[in-house]
């Protein structure tokens, strides 16, 4: 184990409180404040540059932060130097030593710790286990494929029982189908040993897929934290709605808002019709997904949550027929159904074929308020 004196256990192995990371000018972590839970599959997902690695390598210790406290398993971290923290990370590069055996790859940082050759490699063995390499022991890494590779590297990393494992996109160097299996296979593992991980990934898909909890990162800080089913179907923010699945986006004067539903005035005569509150007479930014609208051949109802539109492209995704069409003034709006369920007559439209589009009042999401669409500014208040 790792040596580090005793902790409490409190309910949280890793909290960063109001962590800033700078480098000169830009802040890549700008007071982020974060608990992952004991056991937790956390992940940090956004794109490129949003400060994902910065946030992960402050907690293993190889950054320290310009403001802020790092707790590991309810201890203050700062300043202890990575290998005293009861942390292991996972890079996408692997790093194993190509000379030495997978064994001895596994087994080489219980060796640093002076743990006997016995009990090293019983422990080596059990986590080759873990990660279904067993027997493989004698082979050299080069011999092994990139997935083969990646399980190692997890098994070094597991086999020194860290409270914390941090995963830096260990499958972005994978192909699709081995990535996926790999996935099945990481939250296997996290649930059979109840390691808390924390996850980095610019790949929605696999970040909504494994997790316990997400958290969103954009330009250094944590736009929303939830679980997976909550920031698909509730995003907090423009940001989140655009950057998980597809967003459709229509903005608005409120007309109407009473009894926690609300009417906004989208231009172009559609009525946009939904849940929650929001204030008459402010301008409103709202989602709908692609999924969640209904396209059928012909003209539109001209009734609340219907728009006609021009059909731009059309294609069939396996079982999903997807249609991007322009709605006049406002822009284009993407329609995902299942074929199974969608307008049979959708199958003979064409671009400039004009379809009706409609959803469900449950469907429009607020995403909050927008800059007037003129320039005319903020009304004074009088009083
Ligand atoms: N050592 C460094 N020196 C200067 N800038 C850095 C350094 N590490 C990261 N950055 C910058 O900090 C920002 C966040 O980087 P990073 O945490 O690696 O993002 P991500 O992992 O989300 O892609 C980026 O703008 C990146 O260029
Ligand atoms: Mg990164």
């Amino acid at each position: 184990m790792s040596g580090l004196s005793p902790v409490s256990d409190g309910a949280y192995d890793v909290e960063l409180r109001a962590v800033t990371k700078r480098f000169g000018h830009l802040k890549a972590v700008d007071a982020v404040s974060l608990k992952v839970r004991k056991g937790e599959f956390l992940s940090l997902l956004g794109p490129s540059g949003c400060g994902k690695t910065t946030s992960l390598r402050l907690v293993a210790g190889f950054e320290q932060p310009d403001e802020g406290e790092i707790l590991i398993g309810g201890t203050d971290a700062v300043g202890t130097p990575p290998y005293r923290r009861d942390v292991n990370t996972v890079f996408q590069q692997y790093a194993l030593f190509p000379h030495m055996s997978v064994l001895d790859n596994v087994s080489y940082g219980l060796k640093q710790r002076k743990v006997g050759k016995s009990e090293r490699y019983a422990r080596a063995r059990e986590a080759l286990e873990l990660v279904r390499m067993t027997g493989r022991e004698a082979q050299k890494p080069t011999t092994l494929s990139g997935g083969q590779q990646q399980r190692i590297a997890l098994a070094r990393a597991l086999v020194m029982r860290p409270r914390v494992l941090l995963l830096d996109e260990p499958l972005g160097a994978l192909d699709l189908k081995l990535r996926k299996e790999m996935q099945i296979e990481l939250k296997r593992i996290q649930e059979q040993v109840g390691i808390t991980f924390i996850y980095v990934t610019h790949d929605q898909g696999e970040a909504l897929s494994m997790s316990d909890r997400v958290a969103v990162m954009a330009n250094g800080v944590i736009e929303q934290i939830d679980e997976p089913r909550v920031i698909y179907d509730r995003p907090l923010t423009p940001f989140v709605a655009d950057f998980i699945g597809d967003m459709n986006f229509l903005t608005g004067e409120v007309v109407e808002a009473a009894d926690g539903g609300f009417a906004i005035d989208a231009g172009a005569g559609i009525v946009v019709r939904g849940r929650g509150q929001a204030a008459k007479g402010t301008r409103m930014r709202v989602g709908i997904r692609p999924e969640r609208m209904v396209a059928v051949a012909g003209p539109p109802a001209g009734t609340a949550n219907s728009a006609g539109a021009e059909v731009v492209t059309k294609m069939y995704l396996g079982d999903q027929i997807q249609i991007v069409a322009e709605l006049p003034g406002i822009g284009s709006i993407v329609v995902r159904e299942q074929r199974a369920s969608a307008d049979p007559a959708l199958d003979s439209i064409h671009p400039g074929d004009r379809i009706a589009l409609s959803w469900d009042e449950s469907s429009p999401l607020l995403l909050g308020e927008t800059a007037p669409a003129s320039t005319a500014g903020q009304q004074e208040e009088q009083s």
